[in-house]
């Protein structure tokens, strides 16, 4: 059993997959935390909340004259404004009298076999779950807090249904997630943070008194920062220490935050931005936070890594994608960008013949008037001036050579020079008579409105319909300014960032739902949007616009943290690199497009005999390498952030194949040689590793390592083959 209670204690132990998650009730009723880490026993652990004399401090709501300043010092796994505890709260309330005090204690509890599916936002699939009903001391209002533990993944899934059980509205101005806290401040706290073309750079920063806030304020989860953090024990590293992960599975503004409070303790909490957010709970209502999936490892940040990619491609990605294998694209947006017709396209396509590449996708500009990025957004309409014969043609011209065609969308923008935009300028976010912000030429929908998303709803699917597509790039290349909807009440505005991610997960919903056969790709300007929200509907995301070998090995790198490899689209593209100038070869463009989901993005009618003959054996390779890619576990070996090398390796769940991918950012004169210390083998297993000619057990391959013989050239790189020999 997962979860279980005991009754005497007043302790809830969660046992997931190599790891223990308990709290307990309080003699006051409020739910203390109690551990969150490696599997331990179901002890009584309630002497963890000393009882101490803490200056300033009152007592629990309407405690004795004695026990002033006696007050339990518990880390709360839900917090609120009003009493003594003065560290973070997860909630805040206003009544319709303007009291925003609350005070919740625990009222019952049940243990359901499965966790239901939050209403309208994307979750973890399945786990049993733990729900405690928690209600004010003095009101009906209360919250619901779930937890659920999968026995294949450490993580702990947490969120919360806050429910006004009482006779007048009551608002909502803080909603988080989840509260805990652990023991001390000797920790510090790694984010993901970066922008256009460098997303999801690790930065580790020591915690400190106060909080160390990472928030995002942009409707989107962003490139600037990651819906992300990591309490990393101090001197922890990549292979040792414990380490708690914390992923929301939301994709608008977010915010988590680790405060080293005065008490000695840190306090984590986060989950919605409340930085203009205010939710209206009418009377009989509940609102639904977003779900934060909380990670366990004392392997360093690669078991932290390793269990977000069990847990989200067991429970999150969609079933029936998330394991097969992936289409090899060609996609035409560096080879053209908006410069194409159909037998440019056509060209393309019969460029790749024989080569496994198995999809074109179609970038931006075959919709509308669309010959830059200043128009057509919002007219998805086929340009029949642009693309002679319209899709069909190079659809069927497609599909006749064997290989699938998949098509750009940017579902949510609306261009000004548009027709829909001349027709409906409310359809866009903003207020009336205030100038909106342009960003990349375009406006955003207002998402908030059923009919906008309608709209959209019905032209995506009515070009999916009429056509035989079989792919979908969904890209979102701006984020909200002017936030306002027409159609919202006053009180109401202050919901607009949340409703209109509301509104995203409704058009992927019943675009996705309407098109089963259709593989979708999620995009934002690059990687802006890289989150589990979009994850639960999409398999991969287009990892980042900068397809430089070099700089990608850092994005990876990065995005890996949290997310897994078959999750990042990853490209060849062409040389010297569109974003950064830098050339590599093609040989190394592919060992690193080929960690995650691969593709080719350049002009193949360039190809030479040998390029094609290269490409053929690279794709060869890929899929010789995709089931290590879609199911194996990661381990980093050499960081490109501090080495000159970027080492990984892939190794397969029973410990009998691997990969490992070197990479030597620039070459040296006398080295030319770097030791490697496998990772992730099976000890006692012996293997063989293809290339080197070298057979040695596990022990051997992860202590003594093995030796590798860089060439004399920057941005060198080779794949190793690693099978186990019986
Ligand atoms: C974004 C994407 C690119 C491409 C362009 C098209 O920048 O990240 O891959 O689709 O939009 O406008």
């Amino acid at each position: 059993m997962a979860i279980t209670f005991n009754e005497q204690t007043k302790t809830f132990y969660l046992d997931g997959k190599d790891m223990t998650y308990a709290f307990r009730i309080t003699e006051s009723g409020y739910l203390a935390h109690l551990w969150c880490g490696c599997p331990i026993g179901h002890d009584d652990l309630s002497y963890h909340n000393a009882r101490g004399r803490i200056s300033f401090c009152a007592t629990a709501p309407g405690g004795t004259v004695t026990s002033a300043n006696a007050y339990y010092v518990f880390h709360p796994e839900i917090s609120f404004f009003g009493t003594s505890d003065y560290r973070e709260p997860s909630v805040q309330i206003q009544t319709a009298d303007g009291d925003r005090l609350c005070d919740l204690l625990y009222n019952s509890h049940e243990i359901l076999p499965a966790k239901p599916a939050i209403n309208g936002m994307p979750s973890m699939r399945g786990g049993e779950t733990l729900v405690v009903h928690l209600k004010d001391a003095y009101s009906d209002f209360g919250a619901d807090l779930y937890y659920t533990v999968y026995d294949d993944a450490s993580v702990v899934a947490r969120r919360v249904v806050f429910v006004n059980g009482t006779d007048r509205p009551i608002k909502l101005l803080r909603a988080y997630s989840f509260a805990f806290g652990l023991p001390g401040q000797e920790y510090d706290v790694m984010s993901l943070q970066g922008s256009w073309a460098c997303e999801r750079s690790p930065e580790i920063i020591p915690m400190h008194h106060g909080v160390v806030s990472i928030d995002s304020k942009r409707c989107t989860s962003s490139a600037t920062l990651n819906p992300f953090i990591a309490l990393m024990t101090k001197g922890a590293t990549e292979t040792t220490g414990r380490v708690i992960g914390v992923n929301l599975i939301y994709s608008s503004s977010f915010v988590l935050k680790v405060e080293g409070s005065c008490l000695g303790d840190t306090v984590v909490t986060g989950g919605i931005n409340d930085f203009d957010f205010t939710w209206n709970l009418g009377v009989g209502e509940s609102f639904e936070t977003p779900e934060a999936v909380i990670a366990v490892s004392h392997e360093g940040l690669g078991g932290m890594s390793r269990a977000f990619h069990d847990a989200y491609r067991n429970h999150l990605i969609p079933k029936k994608r998330v394991f097969e294998s992936r289409p090899i694209v060609i996609n035409n947006w560096e080879a053209t960008y908006f410069k194409f017709d159909t037998e440019k396209l056509k060209a393309i396509v019969d460029a790749v013949e024989g080569t496994g590449i198995d999809t074109l996708v179609l970038d931006d500009g075959w919709f509308g008037k669309r010959d830059n990025d200043k128009s057509g957004l919002g007219d998805w309409v086929v340009n029949e001036q642009k693309l002679e014969g319209g899709l069909k043609a190079i659809i069927d011209h497609t599909h006749s050579k064997g290989m699938k065609f998949g098509l750009w969308f940017e579902p949510e923008m609306i261009s000004e020079d548009s027709d829909i935009f001349r027709a409906h300028p409310d359809y866009a976010i903003g207020k009336p008579g205030r100038p909106r912000c342009y960003s990349r030429t375009q406006y955003m929908m207002d998402l908030t409105r059923k009919d906008v998303r309608d709209y959209i709803v019905n032209s995506v699917n009515k070009v999916l319909a009429e056509n035989d597509i079989d792919y979908v790039k969904w890209d979102y290349n701006r984020n909200v300014t002017d936030a306002f909807s027409v159609e919202l009440e006053p009180e109401k505005q202050m919901e607009f960032a949340h409703r209109y991610v509301l509104g995203v997960y409704d058009l992927f919903e019943r675009i996705v739902n309407a098109n089963p056969n259709v593989f979708f790709e999620g995009c934002s300007g690059g990687g802006a949007r890289f989150d589990g929200g979009v994850l639960a509907y999409f398999p991969q995301i287009w990892t980042s616009d900068d397809t430089d070998a070099e700089e990608r090995t850092k994005i990876q790198y990065g995005t890996s943290m949290v997310y897994p490899l078959s999750a990042m689209s990853a490209h060849v593209s062409a040389v010297p690199n569109h974003q950064t100038n830098r050339i590599t070869s093609m040989a190394t463009r592919a060992d690193i497009a080929h960690l995650g989901a691969t593709g080719y993005e350049l002009d193949t009618t360039e190809f030479t005999d040998e390029d094609r003959e290269m490409v053929k054996a690279q794709v060869e390779e890929y899929k010789m390498l995709e089931e290590l890619i879609l199911k194996g576990d990661v381990y980093r070996i050499d960081s490109p952030f501090n080495s000159g090398f970027f080492t990984q390796a892939v190794v397969s769940k029973d410990k009998s194949s691997a990969m490992l991918t070197v990479y030597r950012r620039l070459s040296d004169p006398n080295a030319e040689r770097h030791r490697v210390c496998l990772a992730g083998l099976d000890k006692d297993k012996t293997y063989h590793i293809e290339g080197l000619d070298i057979t040695a057990k596990g022990s051997t391959l992860m202590n003594v390592g093995i030796v590798i013989q860089y060439g004399k050239r920057d941005f060198w790189s080779e794949t190793y083959i690693v099978t186990e020999v019986k």
